[in-house]
Order: C-alpha cells, then structure tokens, then sequence
C-alpha cells in the first residue's frame, strides 16, 4: 500500500507541463487591436515564449466589425516584428494569422472569397461574440469547410452561452471543427465556469490545441501557472504547426 502511495506520488510530481513548441492565438501586433501597444511589449513576450521552450509563435489580431483589420494590414506589421525579433537576437519563430469573428462581415467575406490569413494546413481560427451564439453559426462552418478550410474555434469555454450544457458543442466538434482551448482559463483567470467548462472539455477528449490569447505582458505568470501545474498528461496538436 506504502509503495502504491509513495509511486502515485511521484507520478504527480514528475507530471512535465506538455511540450506545447508553437503558440498560434495572440495579440502581439502593436495598436491594431485590444493586444499589445508597443514592439518593445511584444519582444519581451516572445523573448517569454522562448524561453519557456516555445519554437515560434502565430500571432492572431483580430478581424471584425469592431477591428477592421486587412490581410495587408497585419503581414507588413507581421514583417515589422520579425525583423526586430532578429535583431534583438531572437531564435524563436513569428508568424502571422488572425482570429475571425463571426458576424456578417466574416460570412461576406467567405462568400466572395476574399482571401483570408490561415495557418498550418488551411487551419482558419474564429470566435463569436461571448453572451450570445450567432444565428449563423451553422453557416459560417458550412462556408469554411466548403471552401476547404479546417475552423478551429477559440476559446470555447469562455462563451457564457453554452452554460454547462456541452451537448452543442460536442455536436460542432463532431462536425469537425478543432477546439481550442484558453491556457489561461485552466489558471482561473476567466472565472470559475470556464475553468470548469475548460477542464470538463479537457477530460472528454474535445481539445485538439491550446493557445496562450496573450494580449499583455502582465499576463505571462498565468501562462507558466496553467503549463506547470494544470496541463501535465495531456497532449495537443500545437507540435503539428511547427
Ligand atoms: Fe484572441
């Protein structure tokens, strides 16, 4: 029994936070977006990731009604950045996507082919709004599916609409849309519905990657808390993007 006791012991502590090695959900483009307000802001933080074994890192602005940000836009920024993660001696890898809402911008988007910023394999990451589902959510997948992109919808555990019924959203994994999950909700820093609707999806089998969401510096410590203490034994598809 001593034996048992003293071996799942060691097990818990010998649990290694996953080797995550690409972030692809941020905000580290300065003055675009609710993220990042300077470059000077943005180096510290992949000097973070770097150093926290991370080999490159997506960052994500937004594009929605609230953000019009362009393809254009976001890759001269995007160039900017990586130009002066060289030159601060940087061996980490920056690329760029964006995170779409899905409002009826998104929807005009996809229907006239506009050319939308994607990573990995065609992998085009979304969100909605957060208190209520829209009415064309079924739409927006069948449109990104059909035009071959693989949707990957952020944060799924923060949208207060889906309560704890997580019956809907099994039904949209199942239709092949990836989960991925906030870090930072398994440190409680949305509340403790999300974090409780992050770790039942976790449990289930239903996140197929995690990303960081970082907007600011100052929110770093919760990434190290969620990697060292939460996340051991799991493991995601974020290798795949490297
Ligand atoms: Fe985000």
């Amino acid at each position: 029994m001593h034996a048992i006791f003293l071996a799942m012991l060691r097990a818990l502590f010998s649990r290694k936070p996953p080797e995550l090695l690409v972030d692809f959900h941020s905000h580290l483009l300065p003055g675009i977006d609710d993220g990042v307000r300077s470059f000077e802001e943005s180096i510290e933080i992949l000097q973070r990731f770097q150093r926290q074994g991370y080999k490159k890192v997506i960052t994500t602005p937004h594009i929605s009604e609230q953000f019009r940000n362009t393809p254009e836009i976001i890759e001269n920024l995007c160039s900017d950045l990586q130009t002066r993660a060289e030159r601060a001696g940087l061996t980490i890898k920056v690329a760029c996507a964006a995170e779409y809402k899905v409002d009826p911008t998104f929807l005009d988007k996809l229907k006239s082919e506009e050319r939308l910023l994607t990573f990995g394999d065609k992998y085009l990451l979304f969100e909605t709004s957060f208190h209520s589902k829209p009415m064309f959510f079924d739409e927006a997948v069948f449109e990104m599916q059909s035009r071959g992109y693989k949707p990957v919808f952020a944060h799924p555990e923060r949208y207060h609409y889906l309560e704890d019924d997580l019956s809907w959203i099994k039904s949209v994994r199942e239709r092949g849309v990836h989960l991925q999950m906030n870090l930072m909700s398994m440190a409680g820093v949305y509340g403790k519905e999300a974090e409780r609707r992050a770790k039942t999806m976790l449990k289930e089998g239903l996140i197929s990657f995690v990303g960081s969401d970082l907007h600011r510096i100052k929110q770093w410590q919760n990434i190290e808390t969620a990697l060292n203490q939460k996340l051991g034994g799991y493991t995601f598809l974020n290798k795949q993007l490297i």
